[in-house]
């Protein structure tokens, strides 16, 4: 053990004059809050990314709930305005999940609050859509929000496999911002030169929030029939939030 320890302190001397903001090694204790209107949070020891335990979020289908599906943990400054921030995190879908019908499941987003228009305002999101990965940026105002929306469809999603995100983000209300996206060591979404958050932020921060929230069992309800019955969990371990990506890249954190 002592060796363990002195060398994950050598191993970050070693980095940069990176800063690391917020690092998370698969557990409930560290982060600001929770959010939770169904499903469960728990440390799971089975399953982990690098050391145990990784975070577990459960969902089912609950035919006499008409609501939310929220599971989710809490970082309460995500970013704030013109800062640049890498945020990496390592998840697993289980062998239940389903990638039908493709409703839309967030694993990660922004949330910002505004009381006069959004008091639960999303900005950057990432979220599974069947088997396919999507992400957007807001832009405009919290009154009158610009959302483009884009597809990161080179990204294959296998369940039973970790899988390794880093989402890198200029935050900007003017088009000097960026948003980057890297996918099992991939870039794979790169744009640059665009609004990234809404100009009416002032100091607000957005919270970074990650967990199960099965949107579209609520919001797509109408267009398809939620599952049944069906378990939903995905695992979350290894997360980092850090101004530089090596230092968010899950695989550089496999210490923690
Ligand atoms: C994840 O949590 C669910 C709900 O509590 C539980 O049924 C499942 O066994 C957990 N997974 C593992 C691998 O422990």
């Amino acid at each position: 053990m002592k060796n363990a320890a002195l060398f994950s302190t050598f191993a970050a001397l070693a980095l940069t004059d990176a800063k690391v903001f917020f690092q998370n090694a698969g557990k409930i204790d560290g982060w600001n809050g929770k959010s939770h209107t169904k499903g469960t949070i728990q440390e799971t020891n089975t399953i982990f990314f690098s050391n145990r335990p990784s975070l577990n979020f459960t969902q089912i289908y609950d035919p006499g709930y008409d609501s939310l599906y929220h599971a989710q943990l809490r970082v309460d400054h995500g970013y704030a305005l013109n800062e640049e921030r890498y945020y990496g995190f390592a998840f697993r879908l289980d062998k239940n999940w389903n990638f039908e019908p493709p409703v839309d499941y967030v694993l990660a987003r922004f949330m910002g609050t505004f009381p006069s228009c959004d008091t639960t305002m999303p900005s950057t999101v990432l979220w599974l859509r069947g088997s396919k990965l999507w992400t957007q940026v807001v832009g405009g105002t919290s009154c009158d929000k610009e959302v483009v929306l884009y597809d990161l469809n080179q990204c294959a999603i296998t369940k039973e496999k970790w899988h390794r995100v880093i989402i890198g983000a200029s935050w900007k209300a003017d088009k000097t911002g960026f948003l980057k996206i890297w996918f099992d060591g991939q870039e794979v979404l790169t744009k640059t030169n665009i609004k990234t958050t809404v100009s009416d932020q002032g100091s607000r921060k957005f919270e970074f929030t990650l967990g199960a929230n099965m949107w579209g069992w609520y919001w797509q309800r109408d267009q398809y029939n939620p599952p049944r019955g069906a378990t939903y969990t995905v695992y979350f371990d290894t997360i980092t939030i850090a101004d530089k990506k090596d230092e968010a890249d899950p695989e550089n954190c496999k210490h923690i």
